[in-house]
């Protein structure tokens, strides 16, 4: 397909600087060897995360000036819940600070009791440990084909829907909490759950009564690949194609940071549930605030109102998944081994293949993440064992599907000449792969490790690292 150019132009730019090579390895060694501690005037061309870092519309921004920001029942807060109503078709909002704002306000409400399960395509690392903080197991029931990089499907995030009913019987419908689907999955590769998947879940859940939560970061992401990937959608528009897909949820919880282009904001969307509302309500208040405003400023609800409409808009879609699919395809001339096809968000490589003779346990797309921002200044996140972290039960290291290191697009913010000096940065890496060194520990939080942790190459100075001081983030 001939690339369309950009469906916008660009109002207002941030001066961003490259610091020298010795200065990105001093900075690195600094920050423990975990980009997350790097500070992000260090960084070149910020890969890290597409939460938060889309470029707001000259509409969102004069759309804060309106902002109200009444403790209870300001206008703006009206705004969104008449989007969630009209995208959505779901009766209840509930804005939240972010995405696991939501999810802290609505988990407790959804598990009965401790040791239940939770069944999902797969759990994003914060939804997982609200999950585990409330006693409850998450589970992971995603297609094997994910987890094959270079298997051609055009639905990776699909439920493996026979595993999910066998676990459902095995374990008995009463040991469920509930289900939730991650669109699109992120922790697959950004992969989307086709239509007919979401409705076969709801059948299953509907056949055994249990609830169904949908995980909507990037939920206009995902219609986007229905509309492309499913037949019978090529016609209809993304916003019938998101109504649909919700059909089939009894409520979600939304990080707005993704698809709905806002620097901060979350929704928890509740279909026809009055008691659910009414219990989710009376825990917004102490933890997030008034039900009218969850933490968000009325500025914030007003640019968030708007932003659920432009990232409906297919021909951003169309540029912005393009974009995406760019770097991918790039980096595939190039030789570098990613998850193929491309997700909605990232590119995703495949360091298992990149670093062959670096173990799961020395965290190979760490090693690689870190050497990338050696090279280019460009700063990724790996997703793979470190992320996954230990078993709580038993302390052993969780044996990850797939070692990736994500390159996370931002919305709106970077030019294809940006992509190049990606995909140039990781050939140049290739050519000498074999000398990059896993790494181990020098501090290991016991929750949601990756964000805090200090390591250190293996194979260095054995005193390496020493000097860290894990309180500094
Ligand atoms: N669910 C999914 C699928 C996510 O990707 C995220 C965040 C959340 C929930 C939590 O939302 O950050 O607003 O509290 N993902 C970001 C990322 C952080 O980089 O992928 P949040």
């Amino acid at each position: 397909m001939v690339r369309k150019a950009e469906p916008y132009r660009i109002k207002m730019v941030e001066t961003m600087r490259m610091i020298s090579r010795e200065e990105r390895e001093r900075a690195l060694q600094e920050a423990g060897y975990n980009p997350f501690a790097l500070k992000a005037e260090d960084v070149y061309i910020d890969l890290l995360t597409d939460s938060g870092t889309g470029a707001m519309s000259d509409r969102q921004w004069s759309a804060m000036l309106l902002g109200d920001e009444a403790y209870a029942g300001s206008k703006s807060f009206y705004k969104v819940k008449d989007a969630v109503a009209d995208i959505f078709k779901y009766e209840y909002t509930i804005p939240t600070h972010q995405g696991r704002g939501a999810e802290q306000v609505l988990f407790p409400h959804l598990i009965k009791h401790k040791g239940q399960y939770v069944l999902g395509n797969m759990h994003f690392d914060t939804t997982m440990a609200h999950i585990e903080l409330n006693g409850a197991v998450p589970i992971n029931l995603v297609i094997d084909d994910a987890f094959d990089t270079q298997k051609e499907h055009p639905f990776k995030g699909n439920f493996d829907l026979e595993k999910l009913e066998k676990f459902i019987q095995e374990k008995g419908k009463e040991e469920i909490a509930f289900i939730i689907i991650t669109i699109t999955c992120n922790s697959a590769g950004g992969q989307p759950v086709s239509m007919e998947n979401i409705r076969a879940v709801k059948q299953i859940a509907d056949k055994y009564g249990i609830f169904v939560d949908i995980d909507s970061a990037r939920f206009a992401e995902n219609a986007y690949f229905i509309k492309q990937r499913e037949k019978g959608f090529e016609r209809a528009s993304i916003k019938d194609i998101v109504t649909e897909m919700y059909s089939y949820g009894d409520a979600f919880t939304m990080s707005a940071k993704k698809d709905a282009i806002v620097n901060m904001g979350g929704i928890i969307g509740i279909k026809n549930n009055t008691e659910l509302y009414q219990a989710a309500s009376a825990t917004c208040v102490p933890m997030e605030g008034f039900v009218t405003y969850g933490g968000l400023s009325g500025r914030d609800m007003e640019a968030l109102a708007v932003g659920l409409y432009e990232g409906l808009d297919e021909e951003y879609l169309e540029s912005r998944i393009g974009q995406v699919e760019y770097l991918g395809e790039e980096l595939r001339k190039r030789g570098i081994p990613i998850q193929w096809p491309v997700g909605g968000h990232a590119v995703f490589v495949d360091a298992k293949k990149f670093l062959p003779h670096i173990p799961g346990d020395q965290f190979p797309a760490q090693a690689l993440t870190n050497e990338l921002y050696i090279e280019t200044g460009v700063r990724a996140v790996e997703v793979g064992s470190l992320l996954l972290g230990r078993d709580p039960e038993t302390g052993k290291q969780k044996v990850a599907g797939a070692e990736f290191m994500r390159l996370t697009i931002p919305r709106r913010v970077y030019t294809d000449r940006h992509m190049d000096v990606i995909v140039d940065g990781l050939a140049k890496i290739a050519e000498r792969r074999d000398q990059i060194k896993g790494l181990d520990f020098v501090y290991e939080p016991k929750v949601l490790r990756h964000f805090l942790c200090k390591l250190k190459p293996i194979g260095l100075d054995p005193k390496a690292g020493e000097d860290v001081n894990p309180m500094v983030p």
